[in-house]
């Protein structure tokens, strides 16, 4: 009997969520209801992680709390501090992130409780640390004093203030939002359904979120914003782009940046992050990179029908506002710990252990010979 084997489960239903869908009436990623776009016009990115955790929108004073416990927790301790100092300068931040939540997961004392409030308070521990323990990082491989974390700022403007020691404007910061708003939640992605397969046996939450950083930072899946910076690195000016990418294809290269295994007619957040990477390029006045952006896009929809996915416009952009090139995907990790942890939170409340088959295609039977007769 052949199997049918569905090689990288390729358009299997393996379960059901309520956390979001990318909903084709309106070409749109919906967050518990709510157009990615529509949030990103109307919200700030603090609002958006309570309602992909909590399942709605938060009213003023919930937000309020939500904040306050998000802007306490943001200290490390020392232990985390400590190890951070001690970490190979030349570690790539995505390891960074994903052995410093480990650490976390070592030190909180509610590792073992795996109820439904003890989860939501670790996960608002890991959500609210991760961004200063790769800040801290940032500023020692550099040999800056670190800059501990403000709690009269938003997440994002904290974030540019222990990496860079100041606050950018209105309309970088506003774009940074937007990256995180749409950088949250997409479902079954690889490294979501990695910690959801991680969650089936029942593990804890510190090593979920550990797998799924370990994940993302794969250039198929979150490192692709890296690799199209250095693409655009290479490429160097826009007089090049074309000659680039056509000899890229005819060599039939993956062009990272490009290709959905969802969205096969076009990422519908490339739109609005293609408007902030405008914005940011306008306030930086630099927009070579957005020339290379559209010669290259072209070239990809014409020859491949391809069209960019969210990596492509966030990796200029995060450049643009002075983020180093492998800083880009941890990036990526602080905002996509709230899609984790929602769909942890949902893998704990209707559990199945997952376990798939697999095709046998080894050896048939044989016996072993002993060692002094092989
Ligand atoms: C993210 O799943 C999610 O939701 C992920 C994500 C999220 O928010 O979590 O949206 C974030 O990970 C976005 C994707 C970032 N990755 C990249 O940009 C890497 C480059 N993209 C490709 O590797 C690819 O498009 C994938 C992996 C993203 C999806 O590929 P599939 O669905 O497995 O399809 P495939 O690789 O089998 O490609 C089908 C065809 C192939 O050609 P043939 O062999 O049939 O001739 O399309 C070609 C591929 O070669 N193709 C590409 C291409 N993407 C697909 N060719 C050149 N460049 C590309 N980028």
């Amino acid at each position: 009997m052949t199997e049918d084997i569905k090689k990288g489960l390729l358009g299997i239903v393996v379960d059901e969520t309520e956390v979001s869908k990318v909903m084709p009436e309106i070409n749109s990623l919906t967050y518990r209801g709510y157009a990615a776009q529509d949030l990103c016009a109307k919200c700030k990115f603090e609002e958006v992680a309570y309602l992909i955790l909590n399942g709605e929108l938060p009213d003023s004073k919930q937000l309020k709390n939500f904040e306050k416990i998000e802007r306490k927790e943001r200290k490390l301790s020392k232990s985390l501090l400590d190890s951070i100092k001690n970490f190979p300068k030349k570690s790539h931040p995505m390891d960074v992130a994903r052995t410093a939540v480990s650490i976390m997961g070592l030190e909180d004392k509610e590792t073992k409780d795996n109820s439904p409030k003890a989860n939501m308070r670790k996960v608002m521990r890991i959500f609210a640390k991760t961004p200063t323990a790769l800040a801290a990082f940032y500023r020692l491989r550099k040999g800056k004093k670190i800059i501990s974390p403000k709690s009269n700022l938003s997440f994002s403007e904290n974030f540019f203030y222990m990496c860079f020691g100041k606050v950018p404007n209105k309309e970088i910061v506003k774009a940074f939002d937007v990256s995180l708003i749409l950088y949250a939640e997409h479902s079954f992605n690889v490294s979501t359904f990695t910690a959801r397969t991680i969650t089936s046996s029942l593990s804890d939450i510190h090593g979920a979120i550990t797998g799924a950083i370990a994940s993302l930072k794969g250039p198929l899946h979150g490192g692709a914003n890296e690799e199209v910076m250095h693409m655009m690195n290479k490429i160097k000016k826009p007089e090049n782009a074309l000659k680039w990418i056509n000899n890229a294809l005819d060599k039939k290269a993956v062009v990272m940046g490009f290709g959905h295994r969802v969205y096969k007619s076009g990422d519908s957040r490339v739109p609005t992050m293609r408007e902030y990477f405008a914005k940011v390029a306008k306030v930086k006045k630099d927009r070579k990179f957005e020339k290379i952006y559209d010669i290259v896009e072209k070239v990809m929809i014409d020859r491949k029908n391809i069209y960019p996915n969210v990596d492509y416009p966030t990796g200029p952009t995060y450049h643009l506002m002075g983020f180093d090139t492998d800083f880009f995907t941890p990036i990526f990790v602080i905002s996509r710990i709230t899609g984790w942890s929602a769909h942890i939170l949902e893998q704990h409340a209707a559990n199945k252990l997952i376990r798939p088959l697999a095709s046998y295609k080894g050896s048939s039977y044989r016996k072993v010979v002993p060692l002094n007769q092989r």
